[in-house]
């Protein structure tokens, strides 16, 4: 990632979290530069920073600094593809929203024009007051700015509430996006449907026929959807421990259960990507009861499961975008082609699953965008959270036209 990131500082004790933000982004190849409020040097050091990101970490002692150049706020507002503030303070978000601009930080915001994106953190109380929330969902309806709310968890008080910083690995996942897109927020106001992993249909408490999905794609398009700014809703089956504020949420099992969730949010939904790799099959009978070695036999009678990208293709509005996914190898585009029309769907993504890094379990992926309007368009391999965009890219190419 060969970008331009500068992180800001402020004070509160998750300022150690972001020396893991700024290791993790130098090594994936990007010049990160930090600058240290005040009050963020009581917590960690400019020694830190500039050990971790390779260069001077700027305080405001350099922005009062005689200089030969260029006056540092100008430059460095300048230099920045993204502007990341982390941990953000209920002071620092006050000044940002009222266009303060009293030390090196607040005067690069003013001097800078990229993406600016806010990780606040602070105790419960703080937080919930309403001149704080105010002032955040004022400064979020700005274009520059996107926030990554705190989450509710363990906080330095000992209190269990709202206002832990967001995980740094959801912070890096936004600062990808928002330098993918140029912290376009595109999506604004549409309703996005979005299924993920594979589904099991279980035969007792314990067997099951699956298939190795791990709904890392589908959790790349919800990401991806939610940080150009869509209202996102993602149904997915057991993938593990997900970092995904902001989206709602609904893990689901088996096929049928995958069915009840799509279908109960399908109507109120303006795009749906059916990324699921839903089991074509369940056994013909479910035991209550763990079955015996001896018992199992040697054939299991199955039974079809629903088709429910079929299903919402008959109930698609025409104001409704409807996507499916095709995991296919060999020649991907002919049965990626024929699922498109049978299912009704507006477009299909053409998987090849046989190629070295693509499909299930890989964190990269790619495809062949296919749509209706006979649109075939290449995804080369690339991140899936890339892919993902990728994605939303060509569906907006169409959709602000045509729906
Ligand atoms: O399994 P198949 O290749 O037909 O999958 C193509 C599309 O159909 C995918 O979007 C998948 O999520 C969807 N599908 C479904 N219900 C099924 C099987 C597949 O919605 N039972």
């Amino acid at each position: 990632m060969d970008r331009k990131v500068l992180i800001g500082i402020c004070g509160g004790i998750a300022a150690y979290k972001v020396c893991e933000i700024v290791s993790t982004l130098v090594k994936s190849g990007a010049e990160t530069r930090a600058i240290l409020t005040d009050a963020a040097q009581q917590f960690i050091t400019p020694l830190t920073l500039s050990t971790l990101s390779r260069y001077p970490a700027y305080t405001d002692k350099d922005f009062w600094q005689p200089s030969h150049g260029r006056p540092l706020h100008i430059q460095l507002g300048e230099w920045a593809e993204i502007i990341v503030i982390a941990p953000l303070t209920a002071n620092t978000l006050a000044k940002l929203t009222y266009g303060f601009a009293d030390n090196l930080l607040t005067n690069i915001i003013l001097a800078s024009s990229c993406p600016i994106l806010l990780a606040p953190a602070m105790n419960t109380d703080m937080w919930e007051q309403t001149a704080v929330q105010r002032n955040w969902q004022q400064i979020l309806a700005e274009k520059r700015f996107h926030g990554i709310s705190p989450s509710t968890g363990i906080l330095a008080c000992d209190r269990i509430g709202k206002g832990r910083m967001a995980e740094p690995k959801e912070i890096i996942t936004k600062i990808k996006s928002l330098l993918y897109t140029a912290g376009k927020k595109d999506l604004v106001g549409k309703k996005i449907l979005i299924s993920a992993g594979g589904t099991r249909e279980h035969l007792d408490p314990v067997r099951f026929i699956g298939n190795p999905s791990t709904g890392k794609m589908g959790i790349a398009l919800a990401q991806a959807a939610l940080h150009r700014g869509a209202n996102v809703t993602l149904v997915h089956s057991i993938v593990g421990k997900i970092l995904l504020s902001g989206v709602k949420m609904i893990e689901v099992v088996s096929a049928a259960q995958m069915q009840q969730a799509m279908l109960a949010h399908f109507a109120q939904s303006d795009i749906v990507i059916m990324n699921a790799a839903v089991a074509d099959v369940k056994p013909a009978k479910y035991n209550g009861e763990k079955l015996a070695k001896r018992s199992l036999g040697n054939s299991l009678p199955l039974k079809p499961v629903p088709d429910i990208v079929a299903e919402l293709g008959k109930l698609k509005q025409s104001h409704q975008y409807l996507i499916g996914f095709a995991a296919q190898t060999g020649d991907i585009v002919p049965p990626a082609l024929e699922k498109l029309w049978v299912k009704n769907l507006d477009a299909i993504v053409a998987n090849p699953i046989d190629q070295k890094g693509a499909g299930f379990g890989s964190n990269t992926n790619q495809g062949i965008f296919l749509d209706v309007e006979g649109r075939q368009l290449d995804i080369p391999s690339c991140s899936k959270l890339e892919m993902a965009h990728y994605l939303w890219d060509f569906v907006l190419e169409r959709y602000g036209a045509n729906y």
